[in-house]
């Protein structure tokens, strides 16, 4: 993956040099970066990844309370995981890491591998994840390549290779592994997403760059066009409709199945839209999975929310019950408007149960 480091350390250091002088003077303090300790730097980095780190920092401070190490981690139950999660997203990443602490524990008293290429055989770590461990937490020479230091390093050297294909991301490891400085791969790592993050960031402020000097794609004016990406498809949008079903002050919530988007999580009863009246489909759906005759009432309230690969559309209703007995084929619970907080909740289900909060609380 990274390639042999074949540049002699003078040439490197043109780039790393200024680079790392840089890093020291305006680096950002992080909470795993004065202490790398490898489970610290693990849960922040895949935290970090398609998270701001401002977004992230409460939750890595509340998660570091919770599940302080590998041990605590794997004896967690997977609820308790995905709620401290909740609001992250992409929930994946927290069944991985808890997966990952359980099977630590099961293989060696929680140990973690101390190089990249045995931290990859890992659930959820990849290439920037593996290296950014090896390197913050056991010094190994390797580089770490995520977003901002792709955008770093395809200016830097005005690489026009599209990024996404493997072709560019060959091209960027082996640029980032042949500058690595011997013995310095944690602070270099780190000052490439440093810089990529406040300085080379989307519109780039080239004249406060410490290698504005050395820039491919400032001496070419190219900048803007770097990184080459490929156009964003444009998400297909999906509708629901979901009801509010109450009973004796308490609203009923399903359990999501275990495999797929959202597994596990909590949401109220809610049907798919074709074309065609919202109302009549939740209630000829409703009737499917719960066997009860529901009447929808006054509309609470519309959410979106955009998830990786479609856009949601849904639209909550209260609902009177017109039959008491129900019959869902998943798990359910009746629960209080403050027993909802307790439950791991995708984001748009945790907006329905907010407005709710919202709407008794006034
Ligand atoms: N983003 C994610 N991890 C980071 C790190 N260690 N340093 C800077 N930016 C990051
Ligand atoms: Fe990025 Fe500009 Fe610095 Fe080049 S000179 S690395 S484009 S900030």
């Amino acid at each position: 993956m990274a390639g042999a480091a074949t540049l002699p350390e003078q040439v490197k250091s043109q780039i790393a040099t200024p680079l790392l002088r840089w890093y020291h003077a305006r680096k950002r303090s992080l909470p795993w970066r004065e202490q790398p300790e490898p489970y610290a730097v693990w849960v922040a980095e895949i935290m970090a990844q398609q998270t701001r780190l401002e977004t992230m920092l409460p939750y890595y401070r509340r998660w570091m309370q919770q599940f302080p190490s590998v041990a605590a981690l794997a004896a967690a139950r997977e609820q308790q995981v995905l709620n401290a999660w909740e609001g992250l997203g992409y929930y994946s990443r927290a069944r991985n890491l808890h997966r990952a602490a359980r099977q630590l524990v099961a293989e060696g008293g929680g140990r973690m591998p101390r190089t990249a290429a045995e931290l990859r055989n890992l659930p959820g770590i990849g290439a920037y994840t593996a290296g950014a461990i090896a390197s913050l937490a056991f010094g190994e020479d390797v580089p770490a390549v995520d977003g901002n230091a792709v955008r770093v390093l395809s200016r830097l050297f005005d690489v026009d290779t599209p990024v996404h294909t493997a072709a560019g991301q060959q091209r960027l490891w082996a640029l980032a592994a042949e500058h690595l400085p011997t013995g310095r791969a944690a602070e270099y790592n780190q000052a490439l997403m440093d810089l990529g993050a406040t300085i080379c960031s989307p519109r780039p402020k080239c004249n406060e760059c410490p290698l504005q000097v050395h820039c491919l794609a400032r001496a070419h004016g190219t900048q803007l066009l770097r990184p080459v990406k490929r156009p964003a498809a444009e998400l297909p949008e999906r509708g629901y409709a979901a009801g509010v079903l109450w009973q004796a002050g308490r609203v009923l919530v399903l359990q999501r199945p275990p495999r797929g988007l959202l597994a596990g999580m909590w949401e109220f009863p809610n049907v798919e839209l074709q074309e065609g009246a919202a109302k009549a489909q939740l209630v000829r759906g409703l009737r499917s999975q719960l066997g009860v005759r529901v009447k929808p009432g006054k509309a609470l309230g519309e959410f979106e929310h955009t998830y990786s690969h479609f856009q949601a559309h849904l639209r909550v209703y209260d609902c009177g019950m017109l039959s008491e007995a129900i019959t869902p084929a998943r798990p359910h619970k009746w629960l209080t408007l403050r027993g909802l907080a307790r439950l791991p909740m995708g984001k748009l289900d945790r907006s329905v149960a907010d407005r709710l909060q919202e709407r008794h609380a006034s």
